[in-house]
């Protein structure tokens, strides 16, 4: 009886605990005034973030419910990897915040967890940002957007748009950001939640962070004929495709698959790879990683 009502009263300042981590004080206060009716399971743990009882009208939330980070948590737990805690860094948002040192004995893990990547991945009542973001548009996806994830061993490789997009960390090419690093200074918000009107609810950019190639033109920077992105892309992408059918055939035929040679060729060829199939995010770095693993070829096929 006692050990029950200690681990009660236990639960209660803990549950305190973590929702001043998630809303910081002004709000807990209005919280409690406005319980929620219907608790669904979901609502019933302490981990779960709750901003859709102030926000789940608004255009952002029904856009995020319908997109690829709605799902980040189920499909890491459904998927064919082996699971880390950490995976849950960039796959939930409850990991940072339910820290083990702050929130003891109710452990945030792949059998608790209960966010996906949800508002409070990239938004924080306590922040003093614009938008109250926790880091600068600039910083905030290329943090889970990489694809070194720090989780070797697991058998997944993550995709590379932020090694593309900045055009680094391939071998034997010198350092090439994409073009559009310098011209835009929120960088991936830019074009993947550019949105026409902040009342509707978008079916691509806002919080769909689908990107669309109607952007490309639609911030009048690729609309001139000879600048047109509907006839150039398909180009692009065609010369590329081509490379990396001749790069693939190399590496198929090398005989020695422990060679620098080799390992600098994969890499370059898995980054493009992983970057929309054709090094979407920076065309010209694309070009100069295969064409570096198609400089490698005698040494490929003679080792
Ligand atoms: C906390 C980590 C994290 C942050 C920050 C993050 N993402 Fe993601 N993102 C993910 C994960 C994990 C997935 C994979 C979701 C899944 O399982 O399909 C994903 C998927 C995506 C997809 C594919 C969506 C789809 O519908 O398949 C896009 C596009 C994307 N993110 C863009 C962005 C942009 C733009 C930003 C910055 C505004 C961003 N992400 C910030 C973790 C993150
Ligand atoms: C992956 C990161 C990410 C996630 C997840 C995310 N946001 Fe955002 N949100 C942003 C960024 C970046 C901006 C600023 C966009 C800009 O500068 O154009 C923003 C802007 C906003 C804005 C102000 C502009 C607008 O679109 O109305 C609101 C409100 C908002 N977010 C609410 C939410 C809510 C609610 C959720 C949870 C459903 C959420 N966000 C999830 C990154 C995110
Ligand atoms: C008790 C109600 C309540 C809860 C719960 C709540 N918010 Fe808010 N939030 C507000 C109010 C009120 C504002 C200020 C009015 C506005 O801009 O919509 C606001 C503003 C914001 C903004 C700024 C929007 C902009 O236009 O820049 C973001 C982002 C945001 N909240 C995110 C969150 C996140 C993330 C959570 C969950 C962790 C959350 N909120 C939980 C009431 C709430
Ligand atoms: C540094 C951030 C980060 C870490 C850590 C991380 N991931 Fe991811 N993961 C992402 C992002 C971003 C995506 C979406 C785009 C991509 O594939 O790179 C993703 C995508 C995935 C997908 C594909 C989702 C789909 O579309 O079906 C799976 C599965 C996955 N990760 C599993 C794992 C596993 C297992 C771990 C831990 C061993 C892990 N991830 C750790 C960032 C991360
Ligand atoms: C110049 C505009 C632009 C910028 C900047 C941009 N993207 Fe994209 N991105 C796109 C477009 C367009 C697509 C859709 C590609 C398609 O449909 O084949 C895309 C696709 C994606 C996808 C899903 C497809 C895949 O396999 O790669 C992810 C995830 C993504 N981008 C993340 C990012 C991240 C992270 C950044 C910042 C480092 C970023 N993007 C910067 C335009 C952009």
């Amino acid at each position: 009886m006692k050990q029950s009502l200690l681990f009660l009263g236990l639960s209660i300042l803990m549950g305190t605990i973590a929702l001043f981590a998630l809303y910081g004080y002004d709000e807990v206060s209005t919280l409690h005034a406005a319980p929620v009716e219907a608790a669904t399971p979901e609502t019933k743990t302490p981990f779960a973030e709750g901003c859709e009882k102030c926000h789940g009208q608004e255009p952002a939330y029904q856009e995020w419910q319908q997109a690829g980070h709605f799902h980040a948590l189920v499909n890491l737990i459904e998927g064919p990897y082996e699971l880390q805690t950490s995976c849950l860094s960039c796959h939930s948002a409850g990991y940072e915040v339910f820290d083990e040192r702050v929130y003891p004995g109710h452990t945030y893990n792949v059998e608790t967890a209960v966010n996906a990547v949800s508002c409070s991945s990239c938004h924080s009542h306590t922040s003093r940002s614009e938008h109250l973001l926790v880091k600068p548009a600039k910083h905030l996806c290329v943090t889970c957007h990489k694809m070194d994830c720090g989780c070797a061993g697991a058998g997944i490789v993550h995709q590379s748009q932020s090694e593309m997009f900045l055009g680094r960390e391939g071998a034997g090419v010198k350092r090439m950001p994409s073009p559009h690093v310098r011209a835009m200074k929120k960088r991936c918000v830019h074009c993947h939640m550019a949105k026409e009107d902040p009342e509707v609810v978008a079916q691509h950019g806002g919080h769909t962070f689908v990107a669309d190639f109607s952007t490309c033109s639609a911030s009048g920077c690729h609309d001139s004929a000879d600048n047109d992105m509907t006839v150039k892309l398909p180009q692009y992408r065609a010369e590329i495709e081509a490379k990396m059918q001749a790069v693939k055939a190399m590496l198929d035929a090398s005989p020695n698959r422990t060679s620098q040679a080799y390992l600098d060729a994969k890499l370059n060829y898995d980054m493009v790879k992983g970057d929309s199939g054709y090094g979407l995010h920076n065309m010209p770095y694309a070009n100069a990683l295969l064409d570096y693993s198609l400089s490698l070829k005698s040494e490929l096929l003679n080792d």
